[in-house]
C-alpha cells in the first residue's frame, strides 16, 4: 500500500515533524503478491521481459511514480492500467526497461564490422544498400557508433551506398531521446577524441551527433515479440544485451524471427555474455557473431 503525503504547513516543515512524517509516511511501496504476478504475466506475454524475482526492482522503480500521478495503492493504477491499457503500459515500460548502453560497447564487434561484415557487404551488395537493424537500441549510441564505424570505413567511397541503420525500441522515452542525439560529455569517454572531433558538435558539456550521422540511423518503435514485418531483410542484425532480459523460449522464437529476416550470407550480433539457444539456425563464426548460411543460398563462408 503507498501512502500518500499529507499536506505539511510551512511551521511544521521547520519543526521537523513535517520532515520526519514525509520520510515515515513515504514509505516504500509494496505489491501484493497477486498484482505482482499479473504484471509480470503481462508483460513477459506482451515484451518478453522475464521480471521473475524481480519484485522489489518493479517497486522501487513505479512506486514514486504512482504516487505522483495520485493513486493511493499498486492496485489501483495497476487497475487502471489494465482498463486503459496502450498508453499507461507504454509508461510502465519506460521505467521498467533497462537502458544501460554507452558507446565502444563490445569492441569486437566494431573490429568485426570493419574488418569483415563491410567488405562482404560491399564485394556483395551489388544494390550499394546496407540493411542494418540495431535491435533494442536504448539510446541510440549503439547504432550511432556503427554508423561512424561506416563512415569511417567507407570514407569518400561512401557516397552512393545508402548506409542507413534502422534502430528499433519498446522504450519510447529512449527512442526519443536517441533521436535528439544528445549525449553528456561524459558519454563520449571511450570514443576516439579524432570521432568526437568528427562526428559530435559541443556546447555546455552536451555534445550533438552531427547532421551527417544522424541522418544515417533511423529510429522507430519495435516490440522484439511482435511479427517482423520491415519492407526488406537485413544483412546485418545487431541485438545486444537485450535477450538476456528473455527466456529461453522467447529467445528461441525471436532468433527463428531474425534468422528469417536476415539475407543469405548475413549476419546477427549478439552480446558477447549472450548465448543463443540450442536450436539456433545461425551458425557460429566466433563468439557473438552467426551468420545466415544455407546450403541452398550457396554463399562461401568467408566470401
Ligand atoms: C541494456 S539495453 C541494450 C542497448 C544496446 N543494445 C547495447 O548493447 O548497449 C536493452 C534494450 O532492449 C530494449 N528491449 C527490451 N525488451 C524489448 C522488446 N521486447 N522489444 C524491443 N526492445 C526491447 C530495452 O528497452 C533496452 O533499451
Amino acid at each position: 500500500m503507498v501512502k500518500i503525503l499529507k499536506m505539511a504547513n510551512t511551521a511544521d516543515f521547520f519543526s521537523g515533524s513535517a520532515y520526519d512524517s514525509i520520510f515515515l509516511e513515504k514509505t516504500p511501496a509494496s505489491m501484493s503478491n497477486e498484482d505482482f504476478e499479473r504484471l509480470a504475466y503481462t508483460i513477459k506475454q506482451r515484451y518478453g521481459l522475464n521480471l521473475e524475482g524481480k519484485k522489489s526492482m518493479v517497486e522501487s522503480r513505479l512506486c514514486f511514480y504512482i504516487v505522483d500521478r495520485g493513486f493511493h495503492s499498486f492496485s489501483e493504477y495497476l487497475e487502471t492500467v489494465y482498463e486503459n491499457g496502450g498508453d499507461e503500459m507504454a509508461n510502465i515500460i519506460n521505467r521498467l526497461t533497462t537502458n544501460y548502453t554507452y558507446f565502444m560497447r563490445e569492441q569486437e564487434h566494431m573490429r568485426h564490422f570493419i574488418d569483415v561484415f563491410l567488405p562482404y557487404a560491399e564485394k556483395h551488395k551489388t544494390d550499394k544498400e546496407l540493411c542494418i537493424w540495431s535491435a533494442g537500441c536504448s539510446f541510440g549510441n549503439e547504432a550511432y557508433n556503427f554508423a561512424m564505424c561506416a563512415e569511417e570505413y567507407f570514407q569518400s567511397r561512401g557516397a552512393d551506398w545508402d548506409k542507413r541503420i534502422l534502430a528499433t525500441d519498446i522504450s519510447q522515452n529512449a527512442i526519443l531521446a536517441a533521436k535528439h542525439g544528445m549525449f553528456a560529455e561524459a558519454a563520449l569517454k571511450d570514443l576516439p577524441a579524432a570521432w568526437v572531433e568528427k562526428y559530435f558538435t559541443g556546447k555546455g558539456g552536451i555534445y550533438t551527433v552531427k547532421p551527417e550521422i544522424r541522418s544515417q540511423v533511423v529510429f522507430k518503435y519495435h516490440n522484439l515479440m511482435d511479427p517482423i514485418s520491415f519492407k526488406k531483410k537485413f544483412d546485418l542484425i545487431i541485438c545486444r544485451n537485450v535477450m538476456i532480459y528473455f527466456d529461453q523460449k522467447t529467445k528461441s522464437e525471436l532468433i527463428k524471427r531474425f534468422y528469417d529476416a536476415t539475407n543469405e550470407g548475413g549476419y546477427l550480433y549478439i552480446g558477447h555474455a549472450e548465448a543463443v539457444p540450442e536450436d539456433c539456425p545461425y551458425v557460429r563464426e566466433k563468439t557473438a557473431v552467426y551468420r545466415k548460411i544455407t546450403q541452398a543460398g550457396g554463399v562461401q563462408k568467408h566470401g
